[in-house]
């Protein structure tokens, strides 16, 4: 069969089933057999088993093929749920450390409370007075899925707890998933425990979430009402004693040296293990010092996944694309013969940039490693050269953009003196069609405006029929046209309507990060967000060209700078914000109005003792001052520690600002 026939037929099949999830899900009105519905299921999987190109969002592979999400009540996590950053080798375990140390502004010996990571799903348990109230899925870390009815029908999670130290308001989280014994009954319905163990908790009823033996492990915890736990480790203890699973496996380590041996240990043995565990995660054990570590915009300071190795096979390049970012980046990608690796067919290798293919000398039809890990792209890591075939010519990189034909260039870094690795358009704007579809897709992305109505493939649906060009047709959509497209129908419209409309209300943060300017990651608009206030303000100092008044805010340096002036150079880029913000409420940041430091602005001058810059900002921001990067009239006091810059000193002193000393500034805090 050709291959068109086969996609044919596979859409067939897949549009079969959306019909009958349908029937099923929203209409409550199933029109053929548990049975009959399983055939269609399985030759979904044997096409996809056969055919490594088949792909679609709504195959049962995913989950279960149906998200029935938009349909649970949504609910605001009291503390957010985040991720860890991962570390690969011990060179990552000793910058983990490095950084907490800076942090810290001094060496510390540090115990670590160390769990298996179990690869499931994470769930957050809420219990008042003993009850279970609510239970939630992590969502977008911000906002999670009410589960609560489907979470009840796991065995290992209490209802009800009576120990009289059970805390009275208090968020329990930990894993669920499923054992490998157990998966192995369901390996038709599932491509892994993990999407298993997914699909079962957000089934819309209770009853089949039943079905399927699931598990919890508790871990830590979120809300917690006048906490009096010291350590990770004695948590750990209590949830015990309150009638927790928790890991067999949990212990406490000291030195990143006994870290290393543990992992390695436990990465040979873990294949012993009931179920999968993707690595180990190190938590510093001391509660006090991770509260004062805090978090950075998506994980804590005070914690790391040491995941295990990644799993390799060989493979052969059968053709390289050039993939265009939404900043312009050029990110060779190889289509390789479909490999299996560590249970996962993979097609797709990143090649990572230009300089990779020639250090490595990547050519097409050589026979490559590739390795995966975890959720991680896959990648190529070396070439067999034994098996290269004569005659093969080096691969000559594009010059020009593949998708609208721009010069490309590698900029030069002024703080390391050397050319990018990454080759870029030079266009950056919405005239390059790849780029601009990466830039809806990056405003529509969790962290930016969250529409979860509107997916990645959605945006390349409309992208094709014309339907979308700029952000703000988001918001003028032809919903009368949407509702006749094959896939859609009254309900999922009338989702993505709503979801559309939430995103209206949005704080000035979230949007500054979604217009997507280079260098202004989610930290970064954060930071302007607080400096201008409001979308006014920050379009009237666009507007008199004022970037440079954004070098007071400390964190925000002349590369962020020169990312807005480019930014702004390009006119339509101005429109945009300009029109989005006529259909947006754009609220102002929420800041901490209450604290001492209302209305104070500080700087650092000299080394401070026992503190950190980075700490002592937060100390400041925490209680509503803020900190600037330059002595101006808007300083109110200049804090000195040790050996000051003179001319700061001589220049606050000419200002009349106060200029005050750690300890002053501590008692200012109390
Ligand atoms: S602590 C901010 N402990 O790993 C603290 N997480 O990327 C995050 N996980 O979403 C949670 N085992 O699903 C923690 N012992 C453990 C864990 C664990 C597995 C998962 C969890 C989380 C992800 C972090």
């Amino acid at each position: 069969m050709k291959e068109a026939e086969i996609r044919k037929q596979y859409k067939k099949k897949i549009d079969e089933i959306n019909q009958h999830n349908k029937l099923y899900f929203e209409k409550s009105s199933p029109k053929i057999s548990d049975s009959q519905y399983d055939k269609i299921k399985k030759d979904i999987f044997d096409l996809e088993k056969k055919y490594s190109y088949l792909k679609s969002a709504s195959s049962p592979s995913n989950s279960l093929g149906y998200t029935p999400s938009k349909n649970f009540v949504k609910s605001k996590h009291r503390v957010k749920m985040l991720s860890l950053s991962n570390a690969f080798d011990v060179e990552d375990l000793e910058n983990f450390e490095k950084k907490i140390f800076n942090y810290l502004n001094k060496k510390i010996d540090i115990d670590y409370s160390v769990e298996p990571k179990i690869d499931g799903i994470s769930a957050s348990l809420t219990y008042k007075n003993g009850l279970l109230v609510m239970g939630t899925s992590r969502g977008d870390g911000t906002t999670g899925e009410v589960i609560t009815e489907n979470l009840k029908t796991i065995n290992d999670i209490p209802h009800k707890i009576t120990n009289k130290d059970f805390p009275k308001d208090i968020d329990i989280r930990g894993e669920v998933f499923i054992e490998k014994d157990d998966f192995k009954k369901l390996k038709n319905d599932f491509a892994n425990p993990r999407n298993a163990a997914s699909g079962s908790l957000r089934q819309k009823n209770p009853l089949e979430t039943k079905k399927i033996p699931l598990n919890f492990v508790a871990y830590t915890y979120g809300y917690f009402e006048s906490n009096k736990i010291k350590k990770q480790s004695d948590f750990l203890i209590s949830l015990k004693k309150w009638g927790f699973k928790i890991n067999e496996h949990n212990k406490i380590l000291k030195t990143i040296k006994d870290l290393e041996i543990f992992h390695k240990k436990f990465e040979n043995d873990r294949f012993d293990l009931k179920y999968d565990v993707d690595g180990l995660v190190y938590k510093i054990n001391n509660l006090d010092l991770q509260n004062r570590l805090g978090f950075t915009a998506n994980s804590p300071r005070w914690a790391i996944a040491h995941k295990f190795s990644a799993d390799s096979a060989y493979s052969i390049i059968k053709d390289i694309n050039i993939q265009v970012g939404r900043t312009g980046a050029l990110t060779p990608v190889a289509r390789i013969k479909p490999v299996n690796i560590g249970g996962v067919v993979v097609s797709n290798a990143t090649l990572h940039n230009e300089d990779e293919i020639i250090r490595k000398d990547i050519r097409l039809g050589d026979t490559v490693k590739v390795e995966r890990a975890g959720d991680v792209i896959p990648h190529v890591v070396l070439v067999d050269l034994k098996k290269r075939e004569k005659g093969s010519k080096k691969f000559i990189f594009p010059n020009n953009c593949p998708s609208c034909g721009s010069e490309t260039i590698k900029e030069f870094n002024k703080t390391t003196k050397k050319y990018d690795a990454v080759r870029r358009c030079t266009n950056e704007g919405y005239d390059c069609e790849k780029i601009a579809i990466e830039k809806i897709k990056h405003f529509i992305s969790k962290d930016a405006m969250n529409i979860d109505g509107l997916g990645k493939k959605v945006v390349e649906n409309f992208w094709d029929l014309n339907l979308i060009r700029f952000p703000q047709d988001i918001y003028n959509l032809d919903y009368n046209k949407i509702s006749n497209l094959e896939g859609w129908g009254d309900l999922s419209v009338s989702n993505l309507k709503y979801s559309i409309d939430q995103s209206k209300k949005v704080s000035l943060d979230k949007f500054l990060y979604a217009i997507g300017i280079r260098h202004i990651g989610i930290e970064n608009a954060k930071l302007l967000a607080e400096h201008v206030k409001s979308i006014k303000n920050f379009i009237n100092l666009v507007n008199k060209d004022k970037f440079n008044e954004f070098l007071d805010i400390d964190g925000i340096g002349e590369t962020q700078i020169n990312s807005l002036k480019t930014f702004f150079e390009n006119k339509l880029n101005y429109k945009i914000i300009e029109k989005l913000s006529s259909i947006l409420n754009i609220s102002d940041l929420k800041l901490n109005k209450d604290g001492k430091l209302l209305n104070n602005t500080f700087m650092f001058t000299g080394k401070l003792s026992n503190i950190s810059r980075a700490e002592a900002k937060s100390l400041i921001e925490e209680n509503s001052g803020s900190v600037v990067s330059s002595v101006n009239k808007k300083l109110k006091y200049l804090i000195i520690g040790e050996k000051p810059t003179n001319r700061k000193v001589q220049q606050a002193k000419e200002l009349g600002i106060k200029i005050i000393s750690q300890k002053e500034w501590l008692n200012l805090l109390n």
